[in-house]
């Protein structure tokens, strides 16, 4: 059974990402996995100093809720972040942990440690959900971005084919108006479990 793990990038619980997520979890579940959620935004993650400690242990020395962020990125078979768009990137609070996976940079292109995960665990792969309130061509280019480079640290190998891209969504919980959204990201999820 595989283990996904679904990041909500929103501070605003209710919102559109959430609404999403909890369809892609719920897909995921229908398709047997197990699932598990982290919500940046109701933990106290600080943003990296770079003191650069994690260069030679391999560790990061702030110490903070970003221990329990840490374990479950480690058991984590398969990764879906649901965020909406800030300032066209993500909120703070979820680019706060994505900073603080620098630890796992280091460990791969500094110390060249093979990411932490038990022998013979599955390959893992990752899918976002995006929502933004705007319509342009380049709204999730930055998140698509940051998100290549993030996967890349933590050992995740990103399907793109799976990315839902949610344009012209603003108010809180109005993506339960846009039925083809909420499909596309239960069947985001149910196919990340059976990758
Ligand atoms: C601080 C802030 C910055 C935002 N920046 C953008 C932006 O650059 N482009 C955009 O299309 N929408 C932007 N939005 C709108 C949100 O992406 C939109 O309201 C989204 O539906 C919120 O999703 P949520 O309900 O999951 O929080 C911004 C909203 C806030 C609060």
């Amino acid at each position: 059974m595989v283990l996904v793990l679904g990041i909500l990038g929103s501070p605003r619980r209710g919102g559109n990402s959430e609404i999403l997520l909890d369809r892609a979890l719920a897909g995921a579940a229908d398709a047997s996995a197990e699932i598990e959620r982290l919500h940046p935004a109701s933990l106290r993650i600080a943003g990296c100093t770079e003191c650069n400690d994690c260069y030679a242990l391999g560790e990061c020395s702030t110490a903070d809720d970003m221990d329990r962020v840490y374990a479950a990125l480690e058991r984590a078979d398969r990764i879906v972040v649901a965020s909406p768009i800030f300032f066209m990137s993500f909120p703070a609070q979820l680019k706060a942990v994505i900073d603080r996976t620098q630890k796992y940079w280091a460990l791969k292109y500094i110390l060249r440690e093979p990411f932490p995960r038990p022998a013979g665990s599955p390959p893992r792969y990752g899918a976002y959900i995006g929502v933004g309130a705007t319509k342009g061509k380049v709204l999730f280019d930055g998140a698509r971005l940051t998100l290549k480079y993030f996967f890349d640290a933590i050992a995740v190998e990103p399907r793109e084919e799976l990315y839902v891209l949610v344009r012209g969504i603003d108010e809180q919980g109005e993506i339960r108006e846009r039925e083809q959204a909420l499909e596309d990201a239960y069947r985001t999820g149910a196919a990340l479990a059976r990758l």
